[in-house]
């Protein structure tokens, strides 16, 4: 049966790995329609160009559609997916400079920079909320994914979204080789939230692991960090833990470490990815124009596309497929609070996620969590609502931030250098 799915954010840099995503499942859901959705009418032209004749060159059977407009993008889809970033890389270098003045971590997804983010994310969620279908399935990239997703479960209620981070594949991978295991047999349960997650059940081909004694053994590799992942910081976090966390835990455990070495790098990482968008664009259009295009990686290159391609699979195909995904708690995680958003390991079906208990979250990364949870709740809210006191109250229970000066300085200042993307808070 063919089906439309929509694609908003498709001139995105992420594309090429979101096209070679659907045709590892070409099969499974010939006959589809695509609506690629930007804004940027170049990058979404681009991007049809290049994901035509890469379907015609594997003989994979879908139909491309474009939009610059958001109705008939989303008009009849039973797939939303949504993959863009509001305001592109100038918006995200303000998020991820504005914090560094006050002596915070600036971070695209965590911390104030993740906040400023949310405040543009949300209200574009909650309009495709409204457009969607109402059987529709929201399948989300865009970040704050777990705030997003949180803002559109609760201010449109009804809707069906999924909160999606591959950050758990690589992570994955990191920790089998810090662990000296076979990344594809090595399974973990991470648990807790978007990029705050934490692992204490392991298994190697299905069996459980004893993660103190390996973390007893594990040494602490020298070496730096990429901009994805930091290696001998997540080694010692481990061993200080017992628990394999996130890439994303350096920006807690390490805060002001962290803070020194982005002032002393000078550039912010959307800078750095700016400087090479130009290059790798054209370098996307010669290969549109290849018969057989093999674009760049360079960009999303990993499991990001197939990842979500397989999710929305798993959701029509009702194939009971196990992802970690970012959902409504409802119990799986017991010391969160049931309507908390969460990212757990998930069995995902025709009728969407089904979640199993995980127990609390270890103690020494408890009190964390639920800091973060509580943020991230005042954050949907602020984004949501436009409520500058919700705001501050968001930005005074993250944990990077608490003193209320600062709190204030960052918001004033990112409030305003945001504005054209802010209606709601225009006021
Ligand atoms: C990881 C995170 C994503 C984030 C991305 C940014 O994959 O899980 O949520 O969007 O990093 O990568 P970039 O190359 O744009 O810094
Ligand atoms: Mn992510």
């Amino acid at each position: 049966m063919s089906i439309k799915i929509a694609i908003v954010g498709a001139g995105s840099g992420y594309m090429p790995g979101v096209i070679r995503g659907l045709l590892h499942r070409a099969a499974d859901l010939a006959g589809a329609e695509l609506a690629f959705h930007d804004v940027h009418r170049e990058h979404l032209a681009l991007m049809a160009r290049l994901a035509t004749a890469m379907f015609a060159a594997r003989g994979a059977d879908f139909t491309v559609t474009s939009h610059t407009e958001l109705k008939p993008a989303l008009d009849g889809a039973s797939y939303v997916f949504t993959t863009f970033r509001p305001g592109g890389m100038a918006a995200r270098h303000l998020d991820e400079s504005i914090p560094l003045k006050y002596g915070v971590v600036g971070q695209e997804t965590a911390g104030p920079g993740g906040f400023l983010m949310a405040c543009r994310s949300v209200p574009v969620l909650l309009r495709i909320a409204e457009l969607a279908d109402p059987d529709a399935w929201i399948v989300n990239y865009t970040n704050p994914t777990n705030i997003v997703t949180d803002a559109v479960l609760r201010y449109r209620p009804g809707t069906r979204i999924i909160g999606l981070c591959d950050q758990h594949v690589g992570d994955t991978e990191m920790w089998a080789e810090l662990l000296g295991l076979p990344a594809a047999r090595l399974e973990a349960d991470w648990i807790g939230l978007n990029h705050a997650t934490w692992a204490e059940r392991v298994r190697l081909h299905g069996e459980p692991l004893d993660l103190p004694a390996l973390l007893a053994d594990l040494e602490i590799p020298g070496g730096g960090a990429t901009p994805w992942r930091d290696p001998s910081r997540m080694a010692e976090l481990a061993r200080a833990l017992g628990l394999l966390p996130n890439s994303y835990a350096k920006y807690y455990f390490f805060h002001d470490e962290v803070v020194r070495e982005l002032r002393a790098k000078g550039t912010t990482r959307a800078q750095d990815i700016s400087a090479m968008l130009p290059g790798y664009y054209a370098s996307l259009a010669a290969e549109a124009a290849k018969p057989d295009p093999d674009p760049s990686r360079e960009r999303g290159g990993g499991e990001h596309g197939e990842f979500a391609v397989d999710v929305i699979c798993a959701l029509h195909r009702d194939e009971d497929r196990r992802m970690i995904v970012n959902i409504r708690n409802d119990g799986a995680i017991s010391s969160l609070d049931d309507d908390a958003v969460v990212e757990v390991p998930a069995r995902i079906g025709r009728k969407g996620p089904l979640r199993s208990a995980m127990g609390p979250l270890p103690l020494p990364v408890r009190g964390l969590t639920q800091a973060i949870w509580t943020y991230e709740r005042l954050a949907a809210d602020a984004a949501a609502t436009g409520d500058r006191r919700t705001a501050l109250q968001a930005l005074m229970a993250h944990p990077f931030v608490r003193d209320k000066h600062t709190a204030e300085r960052i918001l004033h200042e990112g409030l305003a250098a945001h504005r054209d993307h802010l209606p709601q808070f225009a006021r």
